[in-house]
């Protein structure tokens, strides 16, 4: 293996994947590393082009999934990546936020510093740039849109060819669950807040707990949503399913939640293949039943 002499990062062979998605399910990846500063991910980068590998950028795997033979590449998580951590300016309002940290810390010290805007994020289970890539949303009120896009001021990438940038708002297209930011790198974004009293934040924060609680289900493995929503004025992906009573439904291992229709649950040694035969099953009734096409929001890697 072909490392940069000095380097402190290196590639393991043949590791579960399923280990680092949250729907715990997928095969081994041929080689997986988890740098931890930026010289160790260009390391790693350096490696994978050095012995002609593909690449694929992992967060916290809470919205991709592996098929069962895995990935024949280098996987690279970037949950150890903190490079530079959770940087305030406070006179601007703003924090620049490194790829690897958790959204639930980011919340936490955005409310620690008084400043408003991430409560939101707060119960989605993923990294700042993870949710930068595919636009992340919640709202607990219907109707109401907050995506992190409404708070990115820049990002910072590396490019295909392995060159840092910088992205400005102009240069960054955000759509429903969709960045223009696809094949690079998130280093680290920086996010615009404001000022709010923490105990107003605090509160949010726990409204939004006390919601995703209630209304999905975060008992079982899952990547939460497995389907877009359709445009509106089209029901929820989760409520056609439920209003096909399909709520329970399962192939092998892999089930429709009992509580919320959108979320397919690995109920027992569920595999790849359980979840794209579900998946399809699904598509097919609702199809059938409302002539609707619902597309996959989690993305599976083959
Ligand atoms: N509902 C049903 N039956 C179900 C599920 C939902 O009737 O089986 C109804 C309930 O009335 C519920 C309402 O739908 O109150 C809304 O459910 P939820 O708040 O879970 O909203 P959603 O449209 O299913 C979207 C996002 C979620 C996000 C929530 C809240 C998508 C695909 N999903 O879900 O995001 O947390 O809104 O903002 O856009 C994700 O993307 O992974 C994700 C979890």
């Amino acid at each position: 293996m072909n490392l940069p002499a000095g380097s402190k990062v290196s590639p393991r062979r043949n590791v579960e994947l399923s280990k680092y998605c949250t729907m715990r399910i997928g095969g081994p990846a041929d080689y997986f590393a988890e740098p931890r500063t930026e010289d160790e991910l260009s390391d790693c980068l350096h490696f994978a082009s050095e012995e002609n590998l593909p690449v694929f950028i992992l967060g916290k795997g809470s919205n991709v999934v592996f098929s069962d033979a895995g990935f024949r590449g280098l996987v690279i998580t970037l949950i150890h990546f903190h490079d530079q951590d959770i940087r305030f300016n406070l006179d601007l309002h703003e924090v620049t936020v490194s790829a690897g940290v958790h959204l639930y810390r980011l919340a936490t010290a955005c409310r620690e510093a008084g400043l408003s805007g991430c409560e939101f994020l707060s119960g989605i289970p993923g990294t700042l740039g993870g949710a930068v890539m595919m636009n992340a949303g919640f709202s607990r009120f219907s109707g109401q849109k907050n995506e992190i896009s409404d708070l990115v001021k820049e990002v910072s990438v590396l490019d295909e060819s392995g060159a840092r940038r910088r992205l400005g708002r102009d240069d960054l297209h955000f759509a429903y669950r969709h960045s223009n930011l696809r094949g690079k790198v998130i280093l680290e974004a920086t996010l615009k807040l404001w000022r709010r009293p923490q105990e107003i934040i605090e509160e949010e924060i726990r409204a939004n707990f006390d919601y995703r609680n209630r209304e999905q289900d975060l008992k079982h493995p899952s990547s939460g949503s497995i389907f877009k929503n359709p445009p509106a004025p089209h029901p929820s992906a989760g409520r056609l399913i439920d209003q096909l009573g399909l709520k329970g439904t399962r192939v092998g291992g892999m089930m429709i939640s009992p509580k919320h229709g959108n979320y397919f649950i690995n109920a027992a040694q569920a595999t790849c293949a359980d979840l794209v035969t579900l998946i399809a099953n699904i598509q097919k009734a609702v199809k059938d039943g409302y002539g609707i096409d619902l597309e996959p929001e989690v993305r599976i890697i083959a």
